[in-house]
């Protein structure tokens, strides 16, 4: 009796799994809201910002080993791909930059010449 009821709950639980799993889009997770009410924009956008913020973890990544790396030729191929990761994490950016409004004027008014919160407290 033990074992059909196990047999039961596995079976039960590999049907619901796969139900649950089919009625689940595959790009479904890591969105907020019902995947199928964000539009195709929206959607992107948000690729672009998850891809955005794997580019700033794989840099935080490779400068973290750079710093305890010993062998010296090793730590030169990691700097080379920590840099490389800065320039797919611009583009990206810049991407985001272009299709969502809003980071136009920010970016304008705080890269490279705006002031800082410290600046805007004196
Ligand atoms: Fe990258």
């Amino acid at each position: 009796m033990k074992k059909m009821l196990f047999a039961f709950l596995l079976v039960s639980f590999v049907v619901f799994g796969y139900i649950f799993m089919s009625i689940q889009p595959t790009e479904a997770s890591g969105y907020v809201e019902p995947y199928d009410k964000l539009s195709t924009k929206t959607r992107d956008i948000s690729r672009a910002i998850t891809s955005l913020r794997e580019e700033l973890e794989a840099i935080d990544y490779y400068n973290q080993r750079i710093a305890t790396i010993t062998d010296p030729s090793l730590k030169e191929i990691m700097i080379i791909n920590r840099d490389d990761e800065k320039e797919h994490a611009a583009k990206l950016f810049e991407w985001i930059r272009r299709n969502q409004s809003g980071w136009d004027k920010e970016l304008k008014q705080y890269l490279f010449k705006g002031p800082l919160a410290k600046d805007i407290a004196k």
